[in-house]
């Protein structure tokens, strides 16, 4: 059987993907994550809903001598996928030079071991903010790319730059890179989720904190926008409908679907919902009522934005299944299961 490597397999979206990969059974799966925002237990949480240890190993991706020496240990590896990456984005504001080293370096190292061993498909984790404040919605992979708003930002924008650029020369290795919308929700057994090493400023982990009596009151930033209830749209979507998004495309790659070296997708569920909508399904989900007060606008944040995913439809065969309701109940499954744990 062949292997698959997930970088940042301890994190939120690459724990999950794992998952998703183990319970398809084609591939064995190896992680490499420092840690650096996640936990070894992370590895016992899969364990607890796939029946199946693998193994992680607490390397620091941006030394290459020791990235080299998993990729030698392991010569039936055909695949990574590359969570790996610092993601706060004040904190990249107020230390850029740490997230250009950390995001750029892991990746370059990815890349040049992957040339190296011949390890041929390769998928990114991209973000929606690479596409900036979008007037014309939804977004495709051809609406234009802007300058990014912040440090970490960048680091995607300008990550899938050195993939398209690498990919062009490269002998061995076609990639995809995946430019997720807003990820939320949690594992629906409740066993796996978000474990925000700070205090969340998402939206979804802030909710359910909150309701856990855990924070103070949300407050809900701007009711004055020029949308259908004067609050932010967003396009919220299934961390599970994601981790099954990389299986596809690495199935995509491995099975030679793709028509060239490097493509781009969008995933989203295509639905914009408000935040006001977001609170009112969390209500309904949780079956309680969430206290929250209407404050002044977020600096940095767009209006609103939603994706057209029919690309990833229409070549991936992927398309989001859950609903708003669905990422609210498990969220809270996972915050509860987190309550009972401590
Ligand atoms: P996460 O922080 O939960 O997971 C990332 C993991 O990478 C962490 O476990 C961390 O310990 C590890 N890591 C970081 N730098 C490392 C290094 N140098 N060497 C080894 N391990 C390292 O984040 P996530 O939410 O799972 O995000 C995964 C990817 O998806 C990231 O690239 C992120 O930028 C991207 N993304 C996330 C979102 C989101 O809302 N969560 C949205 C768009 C894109
Ligand atoms: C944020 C990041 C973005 C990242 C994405 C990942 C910023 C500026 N952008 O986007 O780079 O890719 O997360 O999911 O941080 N909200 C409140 N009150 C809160 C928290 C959020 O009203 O306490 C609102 C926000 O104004 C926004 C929506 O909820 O309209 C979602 O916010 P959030 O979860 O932070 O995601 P984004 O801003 O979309």
């Amino acid at each position: 059987m062949s292997t698959i490597l997930v970088t940042g397999g301890c994190g939120y979206i690459g724990s999950h993907t794992i998952i998703e990969l183990l319970n398809q059974g084609l591939h064995d799966v190896i992680s490499i994550d420092n840690l650096v925002n996640s936990s070894e237990k992370t590895i016992d949480r899969i364990e607890a809903i796939t029946g199946k240890r693998i193994v992680n190993y607490s390397i620091d991706l941006c030394d290459l001598a020791a990235t080299q020496a998993i990729f030698e240990h392991h010569p039936d590896l055909t695949g990574v996928i590359h969570f790996a990456a610092l993601k706060a984005v004040g904190e990249s504001v107020a230390e850029p030079l740490k997230y250009y080293h950390n995001n750029f370096e892991s990746l370059i190292n990815i890349l040049k071991c992957c040339e190296a061993f011949a390890v041929k498909d390769v998928i990114f984790s991209s973000s929606c903010t690479v596409y900036g404040s979008i007037d014309q919605l939804p977004v495709t992979e051809n609406s234009p790319v802007s300058r990014a708003e912040s440090p970490y930002g960048n680091t995607k924008l300008v990550g899938e730059e050195i993939l398209r650029d690498f990919i062009r020369i490269s002998k061995n290795v076609q990639a995809i890179a995946l430019r997720y919308f807003n990820p939320v929700g949690a594992h629906p057994t409740g066993l796996n989720g978000e474990l925000p090493a700070n205090k969340p400023n998402n939206l979804v982990p802030f909710i359910t904190q909150s309701a856990a009596g855990l924070l103070p009151p949300l407050t809900v930033f701007g009711g004055d926008y020029d949308t259908r209830d004067g609050s932010c749209i967003r396009d919220y979507i299934h961390v599970c409908d994601i981790a099954e998004a990389h299986v596809m495309a690495m199935d995509y790659l491995g099975n030679g679907k793709n028509t060239d070296a490097y493509e781009v997708f969008n995933l989203g569920s295509g639905e914009g919902v408000t935040v006001f909508e977001a609170v009112q399904a969390f209500e309904k989900a949780a079956g309680m009522k969430l206290k929250y007060m209407v404050g002044d606008r977020r600096p940095g944040d767009v209006m609103a934005i939603y994706s057209d995913s029919s690309k990833a439809e229409k070549y991936l065969g992927w398309k989001a299944k859950a609903s708003i309701h669905d990422m609210m109940a498990s969220a809270w499954k996972w915050q509860q299961h987190l309550m009972q744990e401590a």
